[in-house]
């Protein structure tokens, strides 16, 4: 599988909101960057490359008063900007402060989430702003959180565990979701959409037991969309939605965090949500066991291969990414080079 270089110009969830307390700097690597987040006097997250432009002592090793930041090695100091205020050893420091100040990054708190957009440095994009994405959450409702872990592999392989139809049968079988023995035929209509493509509204498998706890009419659809956010919105009855969000983010070449997320619109959240959690933490679990398993056997570099419509999303996905890197480097507009397509497999 080619393990392609990071998809850069696009926003990856960072941490949860709660975790980061004012007047804590936080560090955290992401696509093989260390970061140090943090929030301003406001409250608002900022993100600055965790080295001191000094003499590249991480930042998140000195001190941090909500305010500034002071480095631990010559006690530089600086704003939550990133910009120098302070030399202490400089007699006349004053001129060479404006000049001096850390790299930082977009970073932008929606939901209970924070994200940082990861700028390509040699074709970097100016407006961030327009590829925040779209979890289709009101602005002022919180992102429940189910589960975060730290999947043994590479991005490229946690996207096809993702968006993997055919593990299900062999991985996710338990009483009260599936079995083997009850796998069928699936036929479904996939259309291109934003930076992805999704599975279009259907009615859930008939053998999908989880699915019969909520009463009425109940239909999903799934979205995948790059860099790696996959989305499966359900809707109950006429108004009420539940959707299940998991986001991958790179932390290196070899190691990927998927967090998961639940939101829902009924107000029986609070009665659902720790079914639904526990039933997160089972499939999350599930998942990494075989993906410890997978790199056991990449170690030995075999050959893979994606086959038919199973892996189809698979071929999608790589599709999708090598038009991205075009993009950015010819700085034209990303247009989906996905068509519509219904897949069948059997599951
Ligand atoms: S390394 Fe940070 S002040 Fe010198
Ligand atoms: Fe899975």
């Amino acid at each position: 599988m080619e393990n392609g270089q990071f998809l850069r110009n696009l926003w990856y969830f960072a941490l949860e909101g709660r975790k980061l307390r004012k007047g804590r700097l936080q560090t955290k690597e992401v696509l093989g960057e260390k970061i140090a987040f943090g929030r301003n006097p406001d409250g608002k997250p900022f993100a600055l490359k965790d080295n001191c432009p000094h003499r590249g002592v991480p930042l998140s090793e000195g001190t941090f008063d909500g305010q500034t930041i002071r480095c631990c090695y010559h006690g530089w100091e600086f704003d939550c900007t990133g910009a120098c205020q302070k030399i202490p050893a400089l007699a006349d420091g004053a001129l060479e402060l404006k000049r001096i100040k850390i790299s930082s990054y977009p970073c932008k708190e929606l939901n209970g989430a924070i994200w940082v957009y990861m700028q390509d440095g040699k074709y970097p994009d100016h407006d961030p702003e327009v590829r925040f994405p779209d979890l289709m959450v009101p602005a002022d409702k919180r992102l429940l959180h189910i589960d975060t872990v730290r999947i043994p592999a590479g991005m490229d392989e946690a996207v096809i565990g993702l968006i993997d139809p055919a593990h299900v049968t062999f991985v996710h079988q338990s009483w009260f979701w599936r079995t083997a023995k009850s796998a069928r035929l699936k036929q479904k209509q996939f259309e291109p959409v934003g930076l992805g493509f999704k599975m279009v509204r259907h009615k859930p498998s008939a053998n999908s037991k989880g699915y019969s706890m909520f009463k009425g009419q109940t239909s999903t659809e799934i979205t995948f969309q790059l860099p790696g956010h996959r989305l499966e919105h359900i809707q109950v009855g006429e108004t009420d939605t539940i959707l299940s969000i998991t986001l991958l983010t790179p932390i290196n070449e070899r190691l990927t965090e998927l967090n998961h997320f639940a939101y829902s619109s009924l107000n029986f959240t609070k009665y659902i949500y720790w079914p639904l959690r526990k039933l997160g933490k089972v499939f999350i679990g599930q998942d990494v066991r075989v993906f410890e398993k997978l790199s056991k056997g990449l170690q030995n570099e075999p050959k893979q291969m994606l086959l038919g419509d199973p892996d189809a999303q698979a071929r999608w996905y790589f599709d999708l990414k090598k038009k991205w890197h075009l993009c950015i480097e010819q700085k034209t507009q990303f247009s989906n080079p996905l068509k519509p397509q219904m897949l069948s497999w059997i599951t």
